[in-house]
Order: structure tokens, then C-alpha cells, then sequence
């Protein structure tokens, strides 16, 4: 059995199609997805769902590349929002490098608010870093360490970042990049992490592991990300996902509404 850390169910590329993907995660053994905002109408639908099914649980957070539909009252929105008991994290938040020409000052402003609200919240927190591996160390790092402080879902850095991450209460997520086959560097990094900080995690809609990329992705997927993960570490899946599993069990703090 294991868990989607991160997946955007109410994306509208999956919502219509929802009861088949969430059969065919079942199917495939996902006991668990982790529904991620990413703005405060998908973080709100990311709730909506999460009270739905029992196997959704919701983060809520804006994302850098989202920043403006920020509205005056929207922290204190998504701040009320996170107090509904099926909310298990704040995300995803970060910075982005990558796309159009980026207000930087404007993404770390916001990265560093949200930040504060999660602490105060006492939630892990999920972050997204493309290419500002050193301004968000660098506020990571003001905002102190933290246990089970969040997540760097799909990680893209170095070994040595990692580490960085690690030691300030940080697990470390790798998504569908994980499995594509000119991906060595990215696995060469996922098998120097320590096997109790991992997670898995399939970014759907985006992301598609191999032999499905391009493709649509959807929760189900998370099984060859896991496999591929499993071998880094020369385990079977059927070793290996039990310890995944426990990773975000302990990390969203899971057991609450889980029985066994
Ligand atoms: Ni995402």
C-alpha cells in the first residue's frame, strides 16, 4: 500500500474523469493521496474532497507561480481553511525560477509569509523549488529547524542541498523524473537519502513516469516511482513501499485517522 504525497485531484484535467482515477489508485494499492493547493479556490476544492473521500487528505497554500490571485484576505482565508481537521499540511509554496520573468522579491515575500502561517499553524509545510535552490535554503534556514517540518517534493537538487534539507526536519519527495530514463543525477541523489525521509509522490497531473510520460498522469502512477525508488535502495516493492508509506504517515501526522 502506499501514498501519493502529491497530487492536484481537483486540477481540471482530473476532476472530471475523478471516480475512475481514484479507482484505479485503489486498484493499484494507493491507500492515501495528499490533495495539493495551489491557490485558495484549489485549495478550497483540495478541502472539499478531502471531506469527501477518507482516503484524501488536503494541503492549502499558494503557489509562486499563482501569486496573482492574491486577494488582501486570502492568507487569513487559507489560515482559517487550514484549522479543518482533514488539513494535514500548508502547499504548496516556494519559489520558481523557471517560468516567465519571476518577481523574485514578490515569491520570497510570499514564501517567507506562508511559512510563518504554517509554523503558527504547527503544519508541515510542502515546498516547490525550481531552479532558487539558494534563496529557498537560505529561508528555510531563517525559518529555523523544525521536526517533521515539511516536505522538498519533486527534488530536483543536489546531494549536498539535500542534506541542507534534511537537517532542518525536511523530507525529501521524488515524483515521475525519478523513473525517465535520462534521469541518473536525480536517482543518484535519491539513493543518498535516508531511507526513513523519503516520500513518493506522482505531481498529477503532471509529470507521467515512465513508460507513461507525456501522458496525463494520476495517483495510480505512483507505483512505478515507488518501484524505481525500491530498486535505488535494492529492495522490492513489496519492501519497500511499507517504509514510504510510514514516512508520510509520520509526516502529515496520518495515524489520527488511520487504524492500523
Ligand atoms: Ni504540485
Amino acid at each position: 500500500m502506499l501514498i501519493d504525497s502529491h497530487a492536484h485531484l481537483q486540477d481540471p484535467d482530473l476532476l472530471p474523469d475523478l471516480e475512475d482515477v481514484l479507482r484505479r489508485a485503489q486498484d493499484a494499492g494507493v491507500e492515501g493521496i495528499i490533495c495539493v493547493g495551489y491557490d485558495l479556490s484549489s485549495s478550497q476544492l483540495a478541502v472539499k474532497l478531502a471531506e469527501e473521500y477518507p482516503f484524501i487528505w488536503a494541503a492549502v497554500g499558494v503557489h509562486p507561480e499563482n501569486l496573482d490571485s492574491l486577494a488582501p484576505d486570502t492568507y487569513d482565508r487559507l489560515a482559517e481553511l487550514a484549522k479543518r481537521p482533514r488539513v494535514v499540511a500548508w502547499g504548496e509554496v516556494g519559489l520558481d525560477y523557471v517560468h516567465g520573468d519571476p518577481d523574485r522579491a514578490r515569491q520570497k515575500e510570499a514564501f517567507r509569509r506562508q511559512l510563518g502561517i504554517a509554523q503558527a499553524l504547527n503544519l508541515p509545510v510542502i515546498i516547490h523549488n525550481r531552479e532558487a535552490h539558494g534563496d529557498t535554503l537560505a529561508i528555510l534556514e531563517e525559518a529555523g529547524p523544525r521536526q517533521q517540518a515539511g516536505v522538498m517534493h519533486c527534488f530536483s537538487g543536489s546531494a549536498e542541498f539535500a542534506r541542507e534539507c534534511l537537517a532542518l526536519g525536511y523530507y525529501i519527495s521524488f515524483a515521475g523524473p525519478v523513473t525517465f530514463k535520462n534521469a541518473r543525477r536525480v536517482r543518484e541523489v535519491a539513493a543518498t537519502i535516508p531511507a526513513e525521509r523519503l516520500l513518493c509522490e506522482t505531481d498529477s497531473p503532471y509529470l507521467s513516469p515512465e513508460p507513461y510520460r507525456g501522458q496525463r498522469n494520476e495517483p495510480a502512477r505512483v507505483v512505478e516511482v515507488a518501484t524505481q525508488l525500491a530498486s535505488l535502495f535494492g529492495e522490492t516493492l513489496e519492501t519497500f513501499a511499507p517504509r514510504l508509506t510510514a514516512n508520510a504517515r509520520r509526516l502529515f501526522d496520518l495515524d489520527r485517522f488511520l487504524q492500523d
